[in-house]
């Protein structure tokens, strides 16, 4: 059987503009994300490096791409002290490096400098998360100083000593990392109240630095921000979390499993509009309300988790790897199109994280590399990153199995945007095991100047180390059906892009 369905591309009524910063990315040092996975050493000969950064991974980064990336945790970020990530890598201190239950060696050679030179590598903006569990207002403060001062003082000069005489301007600092949990165990008045107090330190030394305050439920959200609704200057971004952890196993999942995933992405979009809801209540009259930050979200599975629903499923050694199949790169997509939607509220996101560890579009074993199904579906969002959404109306669908027939439950939903080079679509095709055919009515679009699809035999398709090119993008037809109508025929579980002159 086929589904039929027709959108409809509302070019007549723009959203709002499409962050680069909704395309961020994480990496923490936890297990082999930062090292192993991005970082190999400074004169490693074994495996091709660009000044100790894998080269193969630059290279895949590059093409992904990565607009902005988080450093260097999560819950590592609490325990981190940067100054033991600068000056000469020999005399840089060996600590307990602690994020998620585990204690490894770290001998800090991935740090700041190295940090901003992989960004400036990958074209990324870099976002740094401030200890607030271990440290203190002063050392957050004299981080900042130290990357962002421009006068000559003590630590803008050890900074040159160290190779970088102009500052590094960054301007995302997040205060803290999960501090209800990990990152000191607080409640939510006490943490809004001690925010205020490392927020007004860290604005006299950068007035430019945009904070972002942490965030974590309904009940934790409402209350940071009433807290502190008389100090909105102090806070820029709000900083919410969104795993999915209902799928079940990686690999061998059934069909319900699979729509319980794309349906947890999917209400990754209520969590937002909730969040958003207790800022618009707490926004004092004619001041723009402070953004979302989606700072770490994406599939994390029974394997990779020594928590939640089904974690005896968890894999010995704990390693935080996970497989990642056609349905996970389809729920990424189901949230880039949540993001495009709430453009207007969500200021960042980063998919959690960036090599090997959980949602990851990279994976790699010694000098191999290969790029997940995720990897592909965030490429194939190219076009998007930096456009002018534009809503797009299922006009006549099918729901996926068990939903009654609306936009979010629709087995085709796309997403559309427009720049100055063209307009852009991309698909999705949720069913589990139906192809559909979709009539795409659009006006003014002359041309299709690009497509390409992304799909696998089966949901449960993956690449791995042994068949690293099992999933692919491949050219797809489109043809023109009629005067400004398009047919495109998707395959079920399958996502595709189509660009427009
Ligand atoms: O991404 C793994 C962990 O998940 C992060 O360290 C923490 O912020 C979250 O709980």
């Amino acid at each position: 059987m086929t589904i039929d369905t027709t959108l409809t591309l509302r070019a007549d009524a723009p959203i709002g503009t499409i962050s680069p910063r909704l395309y961020g990315h994480f990496a923490e040092h936890l297990e082999r994300c930062c090292y192993d996975g991005l970082w190999v050493g400074l004169g490693n000969k074994d495996i091709p490096n660009i000044g100790g950064f894998r080269t193969d991974v630059v290279n895949a980064l590059k093409a992904m791409p990565v607009p902005m990336l988080r450093w260097p945790g999560g819950c590592y970020a609490d325990h981190y002290h940067w100054r033991d990530g600068i000056g000469a890598p020999e005399s840089r201190p060996r600590r307990l490096g602690m994020s998620c239950g585990l204690q490894v060696e770290d001998d800090n050679g991935l740090g700041t400098h190295e940090f901003i030179a992989f960004c400036r590598l990958i074209g990324a903006e870099p976002y740094l998360a401030g200890n607030m569990g271990s440290g203190s207002v002063q050392e957050m403060c004299d981080c900042v100083e130290y990357c962002n001062a421009s006068i000559s003082t003590d630590l803008t000069r050890e900074r040159a000593a160290n190779g970088s005489p102009a500052p590094f301007g960054v301007k995302l600092w997040g205060v803290g990392n999960e501090n209800w949990g990990c990152g000191g165990s607080y409640d939510a008045a006490t943490y809004a109240q001690e925010y205020r107090r490392y927020a007004t330190m860290l604005r006299h030394v950068d007035p430019k630095a945009e904070l972002v305050i942490c965030g974590h439920n309904d009940a934790w959200n409402e209350e940071v921000i009433r807290t502190n609704r008389n100090h909105y200057g102090l806070m820029d971004h709000f900083s919410i979390h969104r795993y999915w952890i209902n799928g079940n196993a990686e690999t061998n999942f059934t069909e319900d499993q699979y729509y319980n995933l794309l349906a947890e992405a999917q209400d990754t979009e209520n969590f937002i509009e909730t969040t958003s809801g207790f800022i618009r209540e707490y926004t004092p009259a004619g001041v723009k309300p402070i953004g979302i930050a989606l700072d770490e979200w994406g599939v994390w599975h029974p394997e990779a988790r020594p928590w939640g629903p089904t974690h005896e499923l968890m894999r010995e050694p704990l390693s935080y790897e996970q497989a990642d199949t056609m349905r996970d790169a389809l729920a990424a997509g189901i949230a880039l199109e949540v993001f495009h939607r709430q453009c207007n509220v969500l200021t960042l996101a980063n998919l959690a994280q960036i090599v090997n560890v959980l949602h990851a579009p990279v994976m790699t074993e010694g000098a191999a590399m290969w790029l997940t199904p995720t990897y592909y579906a965030l490429q194939l969002h190219t076009p998007h990153i930096g456009a002018t959404a534009l809503p797009i109306e299922v006009t006549h669908g099918t729901s996926v199995p068990n939903g009654q027939f609306n936009v979010a439950s629709s087995a085709v939903s796309a997403t559309a945007s427009t720049n100055n080079s063209g307009t852009a679509v991309t698909l999705i095709n949720r069913h589990f095991d139906q192809a559909a055919s979709v009539t795409l009515v659009t006006s003014g679009l002359k041309q299709v100047v690009k497509a390409r699809i992304l799909a696998g035999d089966s949901p449960r398709a993956q690449n791995s180390i042994e068949k690293p090119d099992s999933i692919a993008l491949a050219d797809l037809s489109v043809t023109a059906d009629g005067s400004n109508q398009w047919r495109i025929e998707l395959p079920a579980h399958s996502m595709a892009t189509i660009e427009f002159a």
